[in-house]
């Protein structure tokens, strides 16, 4: 093993990738203890009770597969960057990182099976699978694989701007833009007593409210890395800009397709559009703008809309 003896103790206790595992450790959650019970009951009673139900509950379905699906993937994905990585606190932020999409990935298997098979059950419906491909689209698949790729490009050229083009595919894009705005909206269509219209479903509300907290320090530790990475590794701030509207398309090709579909339900096609487009336009400036700073972990974790329970 190799011991850094420039450090006079093991960790930087001022760093990003420490002070990041400490918050991650303080804000420790478990998916098992999410209470799913009202969810189902809701759920059935919203079925049994409300005409053109079973669009809504595709729309549901749907979302919740595409989510898991989406955490499965990043959870089998990071590996590279906890191998790539030297620094030991950026590792110990990345143990946290592999850990909570782990759990993410277990909360929507877990809403699966005790909160959709139990309805389907219910109403006497053949159980449906959120591993059936009705659930995804090419630009999904795409967008994924795509992903993986920029991942695994750290194993065999770990330069600076591979670094960058994975942090820029992974923390900006999927987490950043997809994850965050689709977690944004479903949690404002499910609130509890938000929309009328549709069923409310607490337990949702309440795990992506964890969820949603993971990801805002997911989010800010890879712009934390970019923003080193552009000042002291020399990537140019274009490289992000092109990577990002490179994928562009595939994160549209998801989420109209989702707005189609959602377009009565929750918050407006626009709504959606303008709050994930100015998100990125402040993440993008706090990382180029050599003035701008990142926010800190506490504001990172802090939700807009639907607060946190
Ligand atoms: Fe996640
Ligand atoms: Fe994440």
């Amino acid at each position: 093993m190799e011991l850094d003896s420039n450090r006079e103790l093991q960790l930087d206790r001022g760093s990003t990738g420490t002070r990041y595992y400490r918050n991650a450790v303080e804000r420790h959650w478990d998916p098992g203890e999410i209470d799913l019970s009202e969810d189902s009951e809701r759920l059935i009673e919203y079925l049994q009770t409300t005409e053109d139900s079973d669009e809504v509950f595709d729309v549901v379905r749907q979302n919740i597969a595409r989510f898991g699906a989406g955490e499965q993937a990043v959870t089998e994905d990071l590996a590279p960057l906890a191998t790539a990585l030297d620094n030991l606190d950026d590792q110990m932020f990345l143990t946290t990182q592999i850990y909570e999409e782990a759990k993410h990935t277990d909360f929507f298997d877990r809403y699966w099976r005790e909160v959709i098979h139990t309805a389907e059950d219910e109403l006497g419906y053949e159980r449906s699978s959120p591993t059936d491909p009705v659930w995804y689209n090419d630009a999904y698949d795409e967008l994924f694989e795509r992903n993986e790729r920029a991942m695994e490009a750290l194993l065999d050229d770990p330069t600076p701007d591979t670094f960058a083009v994975a942090y820029c595919h992974y923390h900006l894009t999927i987490e950043g833009i997809l994850a965050q705005t689709g977690y944004y909206g479903m949690q404002q269509s499910f609130a509890p007593d938000s929309h009328p219209e549709l069923p409310s479903l607490p337990g949702l509300h309440r795990g992506f409210t964890k969820i949603r907290q993971d990801e805002g320090r997911h989010v800010g530790f890879g712009m934390t890395k970019l923003k080193e990475l552009i000042t002291e590794d020399g990537v140019d701030p274009t490289l992000l800009s092109e990577t990002v509207m490179e994928l562009m398309p595939l994160v549209n090709g998801i989420t109209a397709e989702e707005t189609e579909q959602n377009a009565e339900l929750g918050p407006t096609p626009d709504e959606l559009r303008a709050y994930a487009s100015g998100k990125h336009t402040d993440r993008m400036e706090q990382i180029t703008d050599a003035s701008e700073e990142i926010p800190d972990v506490e504001t990172l974790t802090q939700l807009d809309g639907a607060g946190a329970d």
